[in-house]
């Protein structure tokens, strides 16, 4: 029903768009039937050391899988971000940062980014960083993060950024599989009015992990909270190597198919994989799809609510917006933080023109109300998007109506951490809205549906989302795993890109994300193996078996409902209850709280010992009278005492 709302492009809006319909069509046209001279003209949009002559070579061939872009050019992603700037809007602000607490803002120009940049990135070397290392980056959302970034793709290194949210035990497992030797952290984060130990959970990381070969740890000050502890020789302090450091860097110049950073996801099976994205393809995408998804125009504010610590962060807070010379705003705090009003707040104080945020930060304001805007007018705002999970038409309408004050388009963008950015989403002026629908493909994306035979459907049809040919932004290996990433991606389908995501066509062509079909959650927009948490389970001394699933949430999206089984002769009670969910937050972090967890004297499995997912899935959502067959079940009984104990919430 709710496919027949349409919200059709405003002319205003078709006016000063990049592209108008015509052109969309003509442009995605071109894009497939001969994406060498499409890609080799839009290439030209960054700077280059050296040009290339090559422009795509790929193969989906599962025997012989080859993914490159622009191979033989030569370029430096920080001289795209900063340097190529200096001449015309040196002075331009490229990054406002908005502080946790609302009284603190400052704008930094492209010139001084580009100086700090430049001198971080000689501290850098001069700690021995070369070209091809791996820093980790686990740091709160502050410019320095920025700078810490573009630092290392100047002088070559390969950052990986992990999330501040995550526990000492994930900060480990992460500096343990990159070989990472040096760590950026700040003393501490603030986020909500609370401080968070970053420092702190680094010295925990590295202390309990005897395989994290750390050298150095350089720890920016930023709440100046001198009681973290110091471990002398190794920590280093931001502010003192700076002092000394000189602002002429010469970039690295960069083979195109270098590694620019990874970035760690959760899969449907084991420990999280480092995504590696190369410099050339994933800049020129990620910049192209930020100037013509946002319809970016110069002088436009754009306001990425993300965290440098997922991809949305390197890709749409950092990399793209400035390769295309944007003001980017930067936000250190949380949505309803001093008051749900902040966001309201923040438009109006910076005069945002764009709003790319979650669906969970916008069911979290429904939830509110709609007076949580008020006091905001949000006039400066043009455009909305939308990211990290499907958006219900409810929450959709709303953010229109409410936040957008009815007059912004929001383009709803579907992409994973591996696509390096947006493959399939409205362009504003070219295509109509359809609340719930992440629309068309971006060009040169060539998305499909299969059957789990791998069949391929056609025309309106409901099934696994596939991508049928290479994009320049596509992850071109698992950090150390490349067989893992033959697997995981182009096993399942031979031939296709498998994206993990289910998606719907409808009669006009658009795609409706239905959620992921394998064993990956997304908890309030965050991506979490149900892997993970079960080992985090049953690493607990008393817990015997555990098995995690996802349900509805109102909020989230989607909850962690977990079925634990106790060794024998522990008693359930609802301490234990708490004392697991405090174990799953340190193992992981507070993203992984368990939401409900339900006693399980037995989980149903098949006579070959597989637990059956689905059947739990089915009893989490409540909807217990459609299990569909159990009669494979070695013990069907189990079921029933499932459904009969079932958590009520
Ligand atoms: C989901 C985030 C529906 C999807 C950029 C995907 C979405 C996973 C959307 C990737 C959307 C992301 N509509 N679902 N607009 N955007 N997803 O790697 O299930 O953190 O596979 O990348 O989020 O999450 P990731």
């Amino acid at each position: 029903m709710t496919d027949k709302q349409v919200y059709p492009v405003s002319p205003a809006v078709a006016e000063r768009a990049l592209v108008n319909k015509t052109q969309y069509e003509e442009m995605y046209r071109q894009s497939v039937e001969n994406p060498d001279a499409f890609w080799g003209e839009h290439g030209k949009r960054l700077d280059w050391i050296k040009p290339f002559t090559k422009v795509k070579n790929s193969s989906y061939d599962y025997n012989n899988l080859s993914i490159k872009w622009f191979e033989d050019g030569e370029l430096n992603a920080s001289v795209n971000c900063l340097d190529r700037h200096l001449e015309t809007r040196g002075d331009q602000t490229a990054l406002i940062f908005e502080g946790d607490d609302p009284s603190v803002s400052r704008n930094v120009s492209y010139r001084e980014l580009y100086e700090e940049t430049c001198k971080f990135a000689n501290v850098l070397k001069s700690q021995g960083i070369k070209k091809g290392d791996v820093v980790t980056i686990y740091m709160p959302m502050i410019v320095e993060t920025a700078v810490a970034m573009l630092a290392c793709a100047r002088i070559g290194a390969i950052h990986s950024v992990v999330f501040g949210g995550f526990s000492p035990e994930a900060v480990a497992a992460r500096v343990v599989n990159g070989k990472s030797r040096f760590v950026i952290t700040a003393d501490e984060g603030l986020r909500g009015g609370r401080a968070i130990p970053l420092k702190k959970n680094v010295d925990a990381a590295l202390k309990h992990e005897p395989n994290a070969k750390v050298e150095k740890v350089i720890v920016v000050s930023r709440t100046g909270n001198d009681q973290v502890p110091w471990t002398e020789g190794r920590d280093l302090r931001y502010e003192d190597l700076m002092k000394e450091a000189s602002v002429d860097c010469p970039a690295e110049p960069m083979n195109a198919e270098d590694p620019l950073f990874m970035l760690y996801t959760s899969g449907s099976t084991g420990a999280p994989k480092g995504v590696l994205h190369t410099t050339g393809g994933y800049l020129v995408y990620a910049s192209m799809t930020h100037e013509y998804v946002f319809d970016y125009h110069d002088g436009d504010v754009y306001w990425c609510t993300a965290d440098f610590g997922w991809v949305t962060g390197h890709s749409y807070i950092l990399y793209g917006p400035l390769a295309n010379g944007a003001t980017s705003l930067l936000f250190e705090g949380v949505p309803n933080y001093p008051d749900s009003s902040r966001m309201g707040q923040v438009v109006d104080k910076h005069k945002v023109n764009i709003l790319y945020t979650a669906p969970t930060a916008i069911r979290a304001l429904m939830a509110q109300g709609e007076s949580c805007m008020d006091g905001t007018t949000r006039d400066s705002l043009r455009l909305l998007g939308s990211v990290g999970e499907p958006i219900n038409p409810e929450a959709w309408e709303w953010y229109h109506r409410v936040i957008g004050n009815g007059k912004c388009p929001i383009v709803d963008t579907w992409w994973q951490t591996e696509t390096g950015g947006i493959l399939i989403s409205p362009l504003p002026g070219a295509v109509d809205l359809k609340p719930g629908s992440a629309t068309r493909p971006f060009f040169g994306v060539q998305p499909a549906l299969v059957d789990n035979e791998g069949n391929l459907l056609e025309g309106e049809a409901e099934g696994n989302l596939v991508i049928l040919d290479s994009w320049p932004g596509q992850m071109r290996t698992i950090y150390g795993d490349h067989d893992r990433f033959v697997q995981t991606y182009f096993s399942t389908y031979k031939g296709m890109y498998f994206t993990g995501d289910g998606a719907r066509r409808d009669a006009d062509g658009y795609y409706w994300i239905t959620g992921r079909v394998d064993d990956v959650l997304n908890v309030s927009g965050h991506r979490l193996g149900t892997a993970e948490v079960e080992s985090a389970l049953v690493a607990h001394d008393k817990v015997a078996e555990a098995a995690v699933v996802g349900y509805p949430h109102e909020i989230k999206g989607q909850g962690i409902y977990v079925y634990v089984t106790l060794v024998q002769g522990e008693e359930p009670s609802d301490e234990l209850k708490k004392e697991l969910v405090q174990w799953v937050r340190k193992e992981i972090g507070p993203i992984a709280s368990p939401d409900v967890i339900q006693w399980a004297p037995g989980l149903p499995k098949t006579r070959s010992g597989k637990i059956m997912r689905r059947i739990l899935r089915k009893i989490a959502a409540n909807e217990h009278d459609q299990l569909g067959d159990t009669s494979t079940l070695a013990d069907p009984s189990v079921v029933d005492e499932l459904i009969s104990s079932r958590e009520f919430r």
